[in-house]
């Protein structure tokens, strides 16, 4: 099941790119519970965003574990050297968020005192003492981490599209196609 050093292995390719969709799809729910007008009848929104952000934060851990077990391929050469270090910045950056994004957002909604349910029934513990105070910064921290994450998935996809249509390198068929 290892990856083969010359690419990425089948599980790394599938997470990535579930990840990538998902992880797109959660910043958009996030940023449209944020800003809808609560009702009764669109609550259960909150709860998706939570149960797929749930969900991302499991498969982070996963992926972590599994990238000990079969670590991806050095990147194709090519780039100058500066464009090599911001890559390599960009996936460390990629993977700090993808653990503390969800965990703000938790530790976020723990902090409004109600109970942090998700797939309709199942409740985390609470990671955040409930207090409005606490509530308010960490409000302003999951924002804050979410939009810096989608600043550096922009970088990251810049990055990927310039080798894919500049250098035409096998980058990104590598990360499709193994
Ligand atoms: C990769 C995972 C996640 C992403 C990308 C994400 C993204 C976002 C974004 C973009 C917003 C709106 C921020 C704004 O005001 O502009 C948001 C709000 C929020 N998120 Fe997340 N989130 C994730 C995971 C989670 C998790 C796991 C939870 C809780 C268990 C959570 C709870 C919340 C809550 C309660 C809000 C506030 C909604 C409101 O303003 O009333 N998020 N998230
Ligand atoms: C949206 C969230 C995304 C995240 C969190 C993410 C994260 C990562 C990470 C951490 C790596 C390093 C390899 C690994 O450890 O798995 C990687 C590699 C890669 N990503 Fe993404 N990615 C995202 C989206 C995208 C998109 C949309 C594209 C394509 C346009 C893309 C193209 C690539 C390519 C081509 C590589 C391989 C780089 C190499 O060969 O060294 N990624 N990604």
């Amino acid at each position: 099941m290892a990856a083969p050093r010359a690419g990425f292995g089948l599980p790394t390719r599938v997470l990535h790119w579930v990840m990538a969709f998902g992880i797109l799809g959660t910043f958009a729910l996030g940023a449209y519970v944020a800003r809808m007008e609560v009702g009764l009848g669109n609550l259960w929104l909150f709860g998706l965003h939570k149960t797929i952000g749930a969900v991302l934060l499991a498969l982070a851990m996963a992926r972590i574990v599994w990238h000990g077990i079969a670590p991806p391929p050095g990147p194709l050469p090519g780039p100058p050297e500066w464009q090599m270090t911001l890559a390599r910045a960009a996936h460390r950056a990629l993977y700090a968020l993808m653990l503390g994004v969800p965990v703000s957002g938790w530790a976020r909604a723990s902090a409004s005192g109600l109970d942090v349910v998700i797939f309709g029934r199942l409740t985390l513990p609470a990671i955040a003492p409930a207090s409005p105070a606490v509530e308010d910064a960490l409000a302003l921290l999951h924002r804050g981490l979410a939009w810096g994450f989608l600043a550096v998935i922009l970088l990251h996809v810049a990055g990927a599209l310039k080798r894919a249509i500049g250098a035409r390198d096998g980058t990104l068929r590598r990360m499709l196609r193994g």
